[in-house]
């Protein structure tokens, strides 16, 4: 984890924009030693930003690093907890593991682990998640909310809006949500959401919510098999699009709705998922893991599980499943 002055560093050179500040300025504002703001200063050097410094007027961040290291997001990024606590590495089996293993020792409500890559990423129902290098984004939030467990599926629907709406203000990109996690550009999967707990009897200790997001992958980076319904925001697009922007840019909307959620209950946030849901109205099949329904798509319930009338008009709760449209 990062240091409180590595923290405190960024963040003033966050509310000064494009303006220099002084070492003596950052000494002071940080109450630490000249020579300490320079070893900082040379520590973000060597990670790869690009720093200017000017005699008389101080320091200046010109550029920064093509990874999603703690230092990168924490430049620029305005929320008060979701993501003030960063847990970076380069490579990793899974953030899902390291986060679980955070969550037991007890990190604050909102810490990520973040990843430029994951060796074994986890997918839902017991599949893999591709996870190369330096392309996507692979992180695990974790949250200690005061709710009981059958709430937990109403934090998976509030993510996949969080995503939707950072996509949408960094790419002008316009995904869809197929119930409950997947975020959709043109009919094709760019981000999966995957929910674990932890929990005792009704009482959840922590909620782990990983997010994979396809971001600057080009088509032929994806294996063949995922060609067909996988896709990126650098296909849709055609630009290449910085990661640690877009990670800062959902956190902050994580933050907002989170916030909204804990005072006023989930009905805002359902009304938000049910403007970007695509299956709702149709006929679908849903695979759970030992069944398939198939039939209209009702709704969410308030509780966020999904409601199928069959043919004979039953009407299936259903808390896990693949849908197909
Ligand atoms: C899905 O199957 O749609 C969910 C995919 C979730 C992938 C993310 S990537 C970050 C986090 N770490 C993992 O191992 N999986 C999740």
């Amino acid at each position: 984890m990062q240091s409180e002055l590595r923290k405190q560093l960024l963040d003033a050179f966050t509310n000064a924009g494009e303006s220099y500040l002084s070492g003596q300025y950052l000494a002071e504002l940080i109450g630490c030693s000249r020579t300490a703001v320079w070893k900082h200063m040379e520590e973000l050097r060597k990670e790869g930003f690009e720093l200017e410094a000017v005699r008389k007027k101080g320091y200046r961040i010109i550029k920064t690093t093509e990874k999603v290291t703690a230092d990168e997001i924490m430049l620029g990024l305005t929320t008060s907890f979701i993501g003030r606590n960063i847990h970076y590495e380069e490579s990793v089996e899974s953030t899902q593991k390291i986060a679980h293993r955070l969550a037991s020792q007890g990190v604050p409500e909102g810490t990520v682990v973040i990843a430029d890559e994951q060796k074994s990423g986890k997918g839902r129902m017991n599949r893999n998640w591709h996870s190369p290098k330096y392309t996507g984004i692979w992180m695990s939030l974790i949250l200690k909310p005061n709710i009981p467990l059958t709430k937990a599926p109403q934090l998976t629907l509030l993510t996949a809006v969080a995503v939707v709406q950072g996509i949408e203000e960094i790419t002008g990109l316009i995904p869809e949500i197929k119930w409950p996690n997947d975020i959709l550009i043109a009919g094709k999967k760019v981000t999966g959401i995957l929910t674990e707990l932890q929990a005792e009897a009704d009482q959840i200790h922590s909620i782990i919510i990983g997010i994979g997001i396809n971001v600057n992958q080009k088509q032929e980076d994806f294996p063949l098999e995922l060609q067909e319904k996988a896709s990126s925001l650098f296909i849709e697009t055609g630009k290449t699009i910085s990661r640690a922007e877009l990670i800062r840019c959902i956190f902050m909307h994580f933050e907002k709705l989170y916030t909204l959620y804990l005072e006023k209950g989930f009905m805002p946030i359902k009304l938000l998922w049910e403007g970007y849901a695509v299956s709702i109205g149709k006929i679908i099949k849903a695979r759970t893991l030992t069944d398939v329904i198939e039939g209209e798509a009702l709704g969410i319930t308030d509780e966020g599980v999904l409601k199928i009338e069959d043919q004979s008009g039953f009407v299936h709760q259903v808390y896990s499943a693949d849908i197909e449209l």
